[in-house]
């Protein structure tokens, strides 16, 4: 019997997945687990190493249980991951000397607005795609080296590691045999220069970080390693996980793009060959380099609260008791009636990029109710998501003519039409919206000819619904002025 299965690990902000795959792109068996989040002070965030690495193992067995499946039943391993997050552990023993800072700890910010000051911040993001902000690795990697007693040194001394998660996987998978990443984690970390596909000694100069504690970059589908456990299966396919997500929507074809609608939302237009520097506030990344190919390169865009502003009325305003709840009562009035709602809770991302925005609900009346609330809530998403669109159309120069969604709140129908109607194109939904695991058992497959091609992935991308624009161009044009114009108040607001 050949090795047909595929184990997909996906390593979360929140929780640790696993999915078991078949040749036919069908998830047979999966597992969760969520893990303890960290809050040492005001906006630092951070993760247990050891909770990231016992809770991936254990669902990867659990999953493989579950589909009763043995190591040597699998053809290859794949790893998608949280990006930016940032770890140092030591070579020898493979401790972690620091705890995990999560992409979303905000702790450099003042080293950040230091190094804006010297004039690098164009550089870096001439080099690397990226904006000079706390969010990327760089700058994490950074603050652990100068805050842990003797970290610098050691790294010079060829003593510690750094890695982003898909690193710490790969590095534990093999018991300490690989010391590797992808060029799409690479290209999260601000050390990485993605014209030239090698981490960048002027910019390792810059961050203070010594070039041997650096992983290999080795292709995002390729050979990563034998596992030591899982019958030695190959670790054959890794990238970050919007990355993955691109790659699992198959959008293998320049110019086409996927958003993830999650907590926050991530909108990926593959770009092709070269990338395209953003003249409207995207970052420019790479999506993947598979073996023997050039790297493929991508525009992205997120918004920080796609889905949590969904969490934000069960939780904070306890308007419904479950997300899906959102829904039917959005859909109870025919429109928000004036009401716009802009989640700027924690400050606005791209296009903006305004940290001192705030949120802001706008056009209540004496005959505003809970349901035009909840309806400017689930639009928000869709106008976040749409000016992210427009921005990357601007700067690509290719307009798009579909896109495709997954995520959570991808399910909701009601979201999904406004979208549609917004961009003016087909919103496209497919069967299986296990986006980024599957784009991470794709990228195995393919290293280990469970797949021949990316045509024979093409094949298996099945759509659930399609989302036809049903709003007249003008009007979706006068809609996103509101929005603007709502937008507008809600910047500089906790200046
Ligand atoms: O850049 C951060 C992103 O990779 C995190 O994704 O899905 O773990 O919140 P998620």
């Amino acid at each position: 019997m050949p090795k047909r299965y595929l184990l997909a690990l996906d390593q979360g902000t929140t929780s640790s997945r696993a999915i078991v795959f078949n040749a036919d792109g069908e998830s047979v068996a999966s597992a969760q687990r969520e893990f303890t989040q960290f809050f040492p002070e005001s906006g630092w965030i951070e993760h247990d190493p050891n909770d990231i690495w016992a809770t991936q193992n254990a669902v990867a067995a659990e999953a493989m249980g579950k589909a009763s499946l043995r190591g040597r039943d699998l053809a290859g391993v794949g790893i998608t991951n949280q990006r930016e997050t940032t770890l140092v552990w030591e070579r020898k023993t493979g401790r972690p000397i620091h705890r995990a800072i999560v992409w979303q700890d905000r702790r450099t910010s003042k080293y950040c607005d230091r190094m804006h000051s010297e004039g690098k911040a164009n550089d870096i993001t001439q080099k690397t795609g990226l904006r000079l902000d706390p969010y990327f690795s760089g700058t994490k990697l950074h603050w652990i080296l100068d805050h842990v007693d003797g970290a610098r040194k050691a790294a010079e001394r060829g003593e510690l590691c750094f890695g982003t998660v898909d690193s710490w996987l790969i590095w534990n998978l093999t018991g300490g045999a690989v010391h590797a990443t992808d060029p799409s984690n690479a290209s999260r970390t601000l050390l990485y220069n993605i014209h030239e596909g090698q981490w960048d000694e002027e910019l390792l100069e810059w961050f203070g970080v010594p070039h041997e504690m650096l992983p290999e970059v080795r292709t995002s589908s390729g050979d990563f390693g034998e596992c030591t456990d899982f019958g030695g299966a190959t670790i054959a396919g890794v990238a970050g996980d919007q990355h993955a997500a691109l790659f699992g929507q198959t959008c293998f074809k320049k110019g086409t793009a996927k958003n993830t609608y999650g907590t926050g939302c991530f909108l990926l237009q593959q770009t092709g060959e070269k990338p395209i520097a953003s003249k409207n506030h995207l970052l420019t990344t790479i999506a993947w380099q598979t073996k023997g190919r050039r790297r493929k390169y991508a525009l992205e865009g997120s918004v920080f609260m796609g889905g949590a502003v969904i969490q934000w009325l069960r939780d904070g305003l306890r308007m419904i008791h479950t997300a899906s709840e959102s829904e039917p009562l959005a859909a109870s009035v025919p429109d928000t009636d004036g009401v716009m709602l802009v989640p700027a809770f924690t400050g606005l991302g791209a296009p903006h990029w305004d940290p001192t925005a705030r949120g802001a609900i706008v056009g209540l009346t004496r005959g505003t109710t809970a349901a035009h609330i909840a309806r400017a809530a689930l639009e928000s998403i869709a106008f976040q998501s749409a000016e992210l669109l427009e921005a990357m159309n601007a700067d690509s120069g290719i307009a798009l003519k579909e896109l495709r969604v997954d995520g959570g709140a991808s399910r909701n129908d009601l979201l999904m039409q406004f979208q549609a109607d917004l961009l003016g194109v087909p919103v496209i939904r497919p069967q299986n919206t296990e986006t980024t695991a599957l784009g991470a058992a794709y990228l195995a497959g393919l290293a280990t000819g469970v797949f021949a091609d990316e045509k024979a992935i093409s094949e298996q991308w099945k759509i659930d619904r399609t989302f036809e624009p049903a709003m007249s161009s003008d009007e979706a044009t006068e809609k996103m002025g509101v929005w603007r114009d709502a937008v507008s108040r809600a910047k500089g607001w906790a200046k």
